[in-house]
């Protein structure tokens, strides 16, 4: 070992001193959150990816796509699903429209494909890339042609603390019921309108459901903001990223619609805004109405769960069309809580006959106002529906988020009739919140 001079060694105890000092002071990595820029930000491969229909479910499906804004040229790839890999060889290509998109975090290209020309009751495989960069291959299959038993999965407000306490529950859905045709979100998946983590957080939590599963969104008071001339409307983001419908009143493309798939028709109205026009659309659109079931969702309640909340004027304006139409079911949320009616009779005894329904999937929750109109309610409680559709019958089921059966319900069609209800809720006990204790006492 050569000896070192003393100039060298306090040189390098120095530098030991110094190193020690700036480990011990420099934040490690695990001390500060990742920012919501790096966490959230797009790159080339394909994320945010979502099916939704903008036509026919038996013969369309849209999908839509995010990417950093490198990527301008865009496309799907689509094959009919087969057991072995050489699917791949036959897979056809569709070139998407690509829009950019400014939010909070920067810039992105959102792209969307309409994959049309498909044929009914098939399964199909396809990806999204840029011809480098790919998702992963994944299946979907295209609606019946006929009235064939199907399900579908409903939640209401995910809304805060989505990727932490929303993602429980949508797979829970999904996993107990996966051959779900789609997904209705009845508004508020987000909290402020414009900020794009929120949007992050929302499609993290689905993740590959949304490849699978194509979503029913409709926006709630949560997706709507204040444009710059002062006028409400519907979030940024909203349009870029769900490639949906546009045949309902004018100006509310994409937020209010309505698909026909295998005897059900699912309408979704905007509560936020121009509900006087929505309720004459939606009068016109049901006096032609060729399928056995209609079930509506749209944000605010028609009876509402929690106190100060209630929407006379919506009920005025809507309910009558439901009366008259004898909607089967209207799935709403806005309420964090639960609440479920009986067939609900209409101003004049020979019309109505609709369920009502308000509910919450995310965790942030209110107190309940007990009514008679409820047949069952629940606070403090995430939960997800199922509803399944055979032929005359319904049957309803709501779970709670580690997928506890918490409330159901059979309605029978009947000929000229109010649908007949038979309750199915079982025996346990209604989920109520806790008293505060005093704090001291005993
Ligand atoms: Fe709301």
């Amino acid at each position: 070992m050569s000896q070192m001079s003393l100039r060298t060694q306090a040189a390098i105890g120095f530098l030991v001193l110094v190193a020690v000092a700036w480990l011990r002071h420099a934040p490690a990595a695990t001390d500060a959150k990742i920012p919501a820029k790096v966490l959230h930000a797009p790159s080339p491969q394909p994320d945010r990816v979502i099916l939704t229909w903008a036509g026919d479910p038996k013969t369309t499906q849209a999908v839509t796509w995010r990417t950093d804004v490198s990527v301008e040229r865009a496309t799907a790839e689509i094959a009919t699903a087969e057991d072995g890999p050489l699917f791949r060889k036959k897979a056809r290509q569709v070139v998407a429209r690509t829009e950019r998109f400014t939010s909070d975090l920067g810039d992105a290209h959102y792209h969307s494909v309409q994959f049309e020309g498909l044929q009914p009751s098939t399964k199909y495989v396809y990806r999204v890339g840029d011809g480098y960069n790919w998702s992963e291959w994944a299946h979907f299959t295209t609606a019946s042609d006929k009235e064939e038993p199907l399900a579908f999965a409903y939640v209401g407000d995910a809304q805060n603390d989505i990727f932490e306490m929303w993602s429980r529950v949508i797979r829970s859905a999904y996993s107990d019921a996966p051959k779900l045709r789609f997904l209705i979100h009845a508004g508020d998946l987000i909290n402020t309108a414009d900020r794009d983590d929120q949007w992050g957080e929302w499609h993290r939590a689905a993740g590959w459901i949304n490849m699978s599963v194509p979503s029913v969104p409709v926006p709630g008071n949560h997706e709507y903001g204040r444009q710059s001339n002062g006028e409400r409307a519907v979030n940024r983001n909203w349009k870029p990223q769900f490639t949906l419908p546009a045949n309902g009143v004018n100006g509310l493309e994409e937020t209010n619609y309505y698909l026909d798939i295998q005897g059900v028709r699912v309408v979704t109205l905007n509560s936020n805004v121009r509900q006087k026009e929505q309720a004459e659309w939606l009068d016109k659109l049901l006096q032609n109405n060729p399928n056995k079931w209609t079930i509506v969702t749209h944000h605010h309640p028609i009876f509402s769960t929690a106190k100060g909340r209630d929407n006379p004027e919506l009920r005025a304006l809507w309910k009558p069309v439901y009366d008259k139409h004898r909607v089967d079911l209207v799935l709403t949320g806005h309420d964090h809580s639960y609440g479920r009616s009986n067939v609900v009779a209409g101003e004049n005894r020979r019309e109505g006959g609709t369920v009502y329904v308000v509910s919450v999937s995310g965790p942030k929750m209110y107190a309940v106002e007990p009514a008679e109109w409820m047949q069952r309610k629940a606070e403090d409680t995430q939960l997800y529906q199922i509803i399944r559709i055979d032929n005359d019958r319904l049957l309803y089921e709501s779970r709670t988020a580690r997928g506890e059966l918490y409330d159901s319900f059979e309605l029978r069609k009947r000929r000229n009739a109010a649908n007949k209800l038979v309750n199915r809720i079982p025996r346990i006990p209604e989920n109520k919140r806790m008293p505060i204790e005093p704090s001291g006492g005993r």
